[in-house]
């Protein structure tokens, strides 16, 4: 069975102002059972800050991009080993805002995410369609060649974390029906266990785009979403803490 994985993503979002947040968040899942992980990605200023306040709660902390060279002349880039040293567990890779920001590619994803394992991160590696593309009836297809080029080979043998996002969920409110998710989750995890005989039925999907304490427990019932990428409703302790605990009670 996959891990459930409750992550929260800040986006470019975040003062020092709010690390209260995070000091909330981390006391309000002192009750976290092992099999649920949760964690905050945070904008790369507070990722110490956030790494320290968190620092022997259950909570962990990550970032949300990372170069995928060791090290070099990128100005205005972070490593993976930086994100590691300032306290960071995971990081977010090839989310689609990278992907249309920055043209980022499924190949960068996985160097990425390669590079984040090379500094003992977890990548959590996102993928997810255009509304375009859905409604072309080209999701599955694009969703699978983003998972085949996104995910590194090391993940047959190192855990990383897949995310399905669909851009058209992302901040809208929308959200597609419980049957849609199912089809794309089982679409990904089929694709995953028969690359990784071992390990692709262990690796957690988590599903994201508007998931928020209202929609949180019908969402994580369905069959192959193993948790959430939580954008906007993870800025406040109290939502986040509702989806948090919507997932708790559905593991224990
Ligand atoms: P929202 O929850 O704000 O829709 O964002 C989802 C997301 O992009 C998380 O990475």
């Amino acid at each position: 069975m996959a891990k459930t994985v409750i992550a929260g993503n800040w986006k470019m979002h975040g003062l020092k102002a709010d690390l209260d947040v995070i000091g909330a968040v981390a006391a309000g899942v002192s009750d976290c059972p092992e099999s649920i992980e949760v964690l905050l990605c945070l904008p790369a200023t507070l990722v110490a800050a956030g790494a320290e306040l968190a620092s022997g709660s259950k909570l962990e902390i990550g970032g949300q991009s990372c170069h995928q060279a060791g090290k070099g002349a990128h100005t205005g880039d972070i490593s993976a080993e930086m994100l590691a040293d300032a306290g960071a567990t995971h990081v977010i890779v090839g989310h689609s805002e990278r992907r249309a920001d920055h043209g980022e590619s499924d190949i960068q994803a996985a160097a990425q995410a390669g590079a984040a394992i090379a500094a003992g991160l977890t990548p959590i590696i996102c993928v997810g369609e255009t509304l375009e593309e859905r409604d072309s009836g080209q999701a599955l297809d694009v969703v699978t060649k983003q998972v085949a080029g996104s995910v590194p080979d090391a993940a047959a043998t190192t855990p990383v974390i897949v995310a399905y996002e669909p851009v058209w969920a992302i901040g809208t409110g929308r959200t597609p029906t419980p049957e849609q998710i199912a089809e794309v989750h089982a679409a990904i995890r089929v694709a995953l266990a028969e690359r990784f005989p071992a390990t692709g039925s262990l690796i957690p999907l988590l599903y994201g785009g508007s998931m928020k304490p209202g929609n949180a427990a019908e969402i994580l019932a369905v069959d192959d979403v193993n948790g959430g990428l939580i954008g906007g409703a993870s800025l406040k302790a109290e939502d986040f803490l509702a989806i948090y605990a919507a997932a708790a009670n559905q593991t224990s």
